[in-house]
């Protein structure tokens, strides 16, 4: 992995100016003929993302323009900061002016993210400017975030023939090592012994074993715990994947990337909360073991599940963790996934739908999606659609015939697992697909920055 760092505070900085294109003028008029040129002839107008450095008489660098678009613009989009920076040369660079200062911390790390190169398999070339870490701004959090942020891109990156349940285990050994929280694991047919039916189910075809995750950290403040969606790939199983559908599948362990992603954040900067994650990792794969359409699951519960698809694995291995989770009466069940194909249809790869009934803590993750630039939409739990997970010759359907509302009716399947009162639960995407300001084309970590911020609320109340 690589996710730069600020640069180094005590060498001197190239100062950099925001200008917005209305200021634009302005801004010339108060300069020097020889820099209004230079920047002019360059055809600097002040748009988004545009970047010139500006050199003195000598031929060394003076001070660098970043242009800040329009109002329209910016709402266009964001991390504006990163991708100006993104074109710059090589030098560290430190905010002069033009950047509200209620931006500076966003904006900043924004960059940092902008840094990210998924380079385990070949040398990519690392960004070439540096930024200097606002005054304004918290570089350790900020850089804490970043390296959260990028532990998740990794996970997801990293292909199966590297990112197993076995490599997982052992991603979630080394965070829990580097911050001394507990792991343990439940493995194989220990799964079975210890009642886990279904994440046995689901990842019994696969050559590398089924297996529950279960991290723990922090003695005091809310119990608060996150269970992700660790489907290493998904073929689909016996109802396989188009070669289409298939192709990406190794992010169906999105849901788990993130939540140790966010578990990083919060240990690394000390939100005092009693936190818990727990990650079902699998694999849905193919064999004369695996699982069949019309087979009907016990879960831990107890409730039934007919199998009408065995590629809605994912609320399956869920559903035992969630229950699991619940048996500990935490304040608050966060649960993470790539779930449905559906989420992606409503909302796109830059929204992370969500759904839970708890309006303050819904109000707080809205704040907190605003100022971290890390959006999510509330999405129903629309107890009318209980009756289309119901077969009748089961406690549940996993996958509902027409497919109408699929976001929905999988996110009530999940319910049916917890408490309702103390539930979140977000059907994310996990990926990027083409490059963006500070997120390069692949795995990406969604809502993780507006949970950290909200969680650290509950902690503080
Ligand atoms: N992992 C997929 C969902 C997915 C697909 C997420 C594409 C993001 C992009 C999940 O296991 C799945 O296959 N869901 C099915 C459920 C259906 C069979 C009820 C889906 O959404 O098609
Ligand atoms: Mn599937
Ligand atoms: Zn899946």
């Amino acid at each position: 992995m690589s996710m730069p760092s600020f640069a180094d505070p005590s060498e001197p900085a190239i100062p950099l100016h925001l200008v917005a294109q209305s200021q634009l003028e302005d801004w010339l008029s108060e300069q020097p003929y020889p820099v209004s040129a230079w920047v002019s002839s360059l055809g600097f107008a002040g748009s988004l993302g545009q970047a010139v450095l500006v050199p003195d008489s000598n031929g060394t660098p003076k001070l660098a323009l970043a242009g800040y678009g329009t109002e329209d613009t910016r709402a266009r989009g964001r991390f504006h900061l990163a991708s100006a920076l993104s074109k710059l040369p090589k030098g560290a660079y430190a905010i002069a002016s033009g950047l509200p200062e209620g931006d500076a911390e966003v904006e900043a790390l924004g960059c940092l993210l902008a840094g990210y190169r998924f380079d385990r398999y070949r040398p990519q070339t690392p960004m070439a400017a540096e930024l200097a870490a606002p005054n304004s701004s918290n570089a350790h959090v900020l850089h804490a975030i970043a390296t959260g942020e990028a532990l998740t891109r990794d996970l997801i990156n990293t292909p199966a023939s590297d990112m197993g349940p076995d490599n997982l285990e052992e991603a979630a050994r080394d965070l829990a090592a580097i911050h001394s929280a507990d792991l343990s694991v439940i493995a194989g047919d220990d799964l079975l012994a210890q009642n886990f039916p279904m994440i046995h189910t689901v990842g019994r075809a696969a050559h590398c074993a089924p297996r529950l995750l279960d991290m723990s950290w922090g003695d005091a403040g809310p119990k608060i715990t996150l269970v992700g969606k660790g489907v290493c790939f998904d073929t689909g199983g016996l109802n396989l994947k188009p070669g289409a559908s298939m192709g990406l599948m190794k992010k169906d362990m999105g849901g788990a990337a993130s939540v140790l992603g966010l578990a990083h954040m919060i240990m690394a900067t000390g939100v005092p909360i009693q936190l818990r994650v727990l990650i079902p990792a699998v694999e849905n794969s193919v064999s004369g073991n695996a699982f069949r359409p019309g087979d009907i699951l016990t879960s831990r519960k107890g409730l039934t599940a007919e199998i009408n698809n065995t590629d809605a694995e994912g609320r399956l291995v869920l559903a035992d963790a969630l229950s699991y989770a619940q048996e500990a009466e935490p304040d608050l069940i966060v649960s993470m996934a790539t779930l449905t194909g559906a989420a992606r249809v409503a909302v796109g790869p830059d929204l992370a739908p969500y759904y839970c009934d708890d309006l303050q803590f819904v109000a707080a993750l809205e704040t907190a999606a605003q100022t971290q630039a890390d959006p999510v939409w509330r999405m129903p739990f629309h107890t009318p659609y209980e009756a289309m997970i119901e077969p009748g010759i089961a406690d549940l359907d996993n996958a509902p015939k027409g497919g109408f509302a699929g976001s929905i009716t999988a996110a009530l399947f999940l319910r049916r697992f917890v408490d309702t009162s103390t539930y979140a639960h977000f059907d994310i995407y996990g990926w990027q697909p083409s490059d963006a300001p500070a997120r390069p084309k692949g795995g990406v970590g969604q809502a993780t920055r507006a949970l950290l911020q909200t969680l650290n609320g509950m902690a503080q109340t």
